[in-house]
């Protein structure tokens, strides 16, 4: 059907251009919305399609998952979205698996082409079934560490091959080889389990963000299955972002791809047993009450906020939007640094100011703010740790060297609002904390911020 068609290009474009407007916050939700509306189009020229044999399961379906979307979405907080993106994945995966059994239990039987297609989508779809379950439990925290299996390599080799040579035997008999399809699939739920229950929980947004774009290349597989150009080119859009973003991830973390899926924990048992403990910091720490930065704000001209996870938990988005008003209505310039990997997913501090109307403006990435810090007055680092690290450029021995950092320690004064001296994500002491022109302002984010304000304001 011609038409059909067409709709599925526009459907194509408007993807295109939804991902395009998505790559920074002022378009982002222009872009979400056409990316929105080219998905509606492709399901009404889906559903006109004269193959629909029936409305009734479709109707069901899309009220029943229509409506456990609006409550998912509504009662999800900002921090478990990595944990909400993870179970959308597997639900991709699952949908791709079902349609390649399905479609051959219907039509049992077709080309080589179409045999291959069948496998792709049953594979991929089981994998990114399984890797994705494994990967929202390991971040609720029911399987939090990099769970090694013995003889893992054997295992995962094992499962590889058997998936091969169920495959070869599939494509060369697709009309009576139903059990080698069936079996395939029951093996790639194994091998999704395996793939990912050895990866440590740090490095899991990485692998969601590639099960992300694994459930893209199952949905364009499962598009060749069905024939349908939609189905393959949104698969084919969602299998290159979602690998796009795994490396830019790799690389803000000073990762590769490959030490992530097959290296284990982020840091090694041998970093581990020499890194400091609660001596690195023993009477070197300066602590200070939020009076005493009020002062030292009073007298500042440029002040930058250096966001991190840190924020995210203690919701003090509103709280920090309001003190940079305070201060800008003081004749005070002030910007907010923005790391690529702070806090826990890619564009975390972007979309947490953005809900508190944060200027766009003001927020300014890495690279940018990176020249800035040299003639700050104040840097208030809230919540963040790990992007603040001087050891990631200094310490060649550090397990995070080599990660870009936002460098708040070139400011005159720095002062670092968390709750205690713990470690971040990569669970490694920060320099930062003991340098000369750091004063540490311990406490809940979001309260701290109240009290500076409050301090501010009486001045
Ligand atoms: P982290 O290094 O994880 O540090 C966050 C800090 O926030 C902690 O040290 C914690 O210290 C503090 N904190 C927690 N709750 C707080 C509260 N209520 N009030 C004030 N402070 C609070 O965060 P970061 O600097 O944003 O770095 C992100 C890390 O995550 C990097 O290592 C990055 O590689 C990793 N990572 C990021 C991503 C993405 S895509 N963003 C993906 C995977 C991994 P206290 O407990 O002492 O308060």
């Amino acid at each position: 059907m011609e038409w059909i068609n067409l709709a599925y290009l526009v459907s194509a474009i408007l993807f295109i251009l939804g991902l395009k407007g998505l790559g920074s916050p002022r378009s982002a939700p222009r872009g979400n919305l056409l990316g929105a509306v080219g998905m509606l189009i492709a399901i009404v020229a889906t559903l006109l399609d004269k193959g629909v044999m029936s409305y009734t399961w479709i109707f069901a379906g899309i009220i029943v998952g229509s409506a456990i979307g609006v409550v998912m979405a509504k009662r999800v907080q900002m921090t478990q979205m990595p944990e909400m993106v993870a179970i959308f994945n597997g639900f991709g995966g699952a949908a791709s698996l079902v349609v390649a059994l399905s479609t051959y239990s219907i039509v049992s039987g077709g080309n080589t082409t179409w045999a291959i297609a069948l496998v792709l989508s049953a594979l991929i779809g089981a994998v990114t079934l399984t890797g994705s379950v494994v990967a929202w439990a390991k971040l609720q925290g029911y399987a939090d560490k990099a769970m090694t299996v013995p003889n893992q390599g054997l295992w995962r080799a094992g499962l590889v091959l058997a998936v091969l040579i169920l495959a070869v035997l599939f494509v060369r008999n697709p009309h009576g080889g139903g059990f080698y399809l069936f079996a395939l699939s029951v093996v790639a739920l194994g091998l999704g389990i395996l793939l990912v229950i050895a990866i440590g929980g740090a490095d899991m947004p990485v692998v969601i963000a590639l099960l992300n774009s694994y459930s893209g290349l199952a949905a364009a597989a499962t598009g060749f299955v069905l024939n349908n150009y939609g189905l393959i080119i949104s698969g084919a859009l969602v299998g290159a972002s979602g690998i796009i973003l795994s490396q830019i991830m790799c690389k803000a973390m000073n990762r590769s791809l490959g030490a992530v899926l097959f290296g284990g924990a982020m840091v090694s048992e041998d970093q581990m047993t020499s890194i400091p403990g609660k001596e690195f910091y023993e009477g070197k720490v300066k602590s200070c009450g939020a009076e005493e930065v009020a002062m030292l704000l009073e007298n500042a001209q440029k002040v930058i906020f250096a966001p991190g996870y840190g924020l995210a938990v203690a919701q003090a988005q509103h709280v920090t939007q309001e003190l940079a008003t305070v201060l800008e209505k003081q004749g005070i310039d002030v910007q907010f640094a923005i790391h690529p990997v702070a806090g826990r997913m890619p564009g975390h501090m972007n979309v947490l100011l953005a809900e508190a109307e944060v200027p766009y403006d003001k927020l300014v990435e890495m690279d940018n703010i990176n020249p800035e810090f040299s003639q700050t007055d104040v840097t208030i680092v809230l919540g963040a740790n790990d992007v603040t690290n001087p050891a990631a450029r200094d310490d060649p021995s550090s397990p995070i060297y080599g990660m870009p950092i936002l460098e708040v320690d070139k400011s005159r004064t720095v002062i670092v609002i968390k709750r205690s001296l713990s470690p971040g994500f990569a669970g490694i002491p920060n320099q930062l904390f003991i340098n000369d022109n750091t004063l540490m302002l311990f406490g809940d984010a979001k309260a701290v911020l109240q009290d500076l304000t409050r301090a501010v304001n009486e001045l």
